[in-house]
């Protein structure tokens, strides 16, 4: 598997965490109201790696690396 192979890898399955991160946020506050403050933030470090991989994917066409390839 090549770097960008890895990235976009990377960036699929941080999605599934963040999502279900999100998804924990909202359950909490359906049993408990208020959630802990590490549920809270717990979707911003994924979402954080989500930035840079997804950057990263988005200027692969325009660089002669990611150009004609898959
Ligand atoms: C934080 C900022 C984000 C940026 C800048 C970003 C950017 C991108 C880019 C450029 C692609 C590639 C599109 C292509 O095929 O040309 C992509 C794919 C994708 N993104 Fe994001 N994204 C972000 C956040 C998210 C979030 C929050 C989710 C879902 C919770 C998500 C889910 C996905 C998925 C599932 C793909 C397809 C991956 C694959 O091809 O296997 N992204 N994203």
């Amino acid at each position: 598997m090549n770097w960008s192979m890895w990235i976009r890898q990377a960036h699929r399955w941080l999605s599934i965490i963040f999502t279900l991160a999100v998804v924990a946020n909202f359950t909490a506050m359906g049993l408990v109201g208020e959630p802990p403050m590490w549920v809270v933030y717990s979707p911003l470090p994924p979402l954080f790696l989500m930035l840079l991989t997804g950057l990263y994917m988005f200027v692969l066409p325009y660089t002669r690396k990611g150009r004609g390839k898959a």
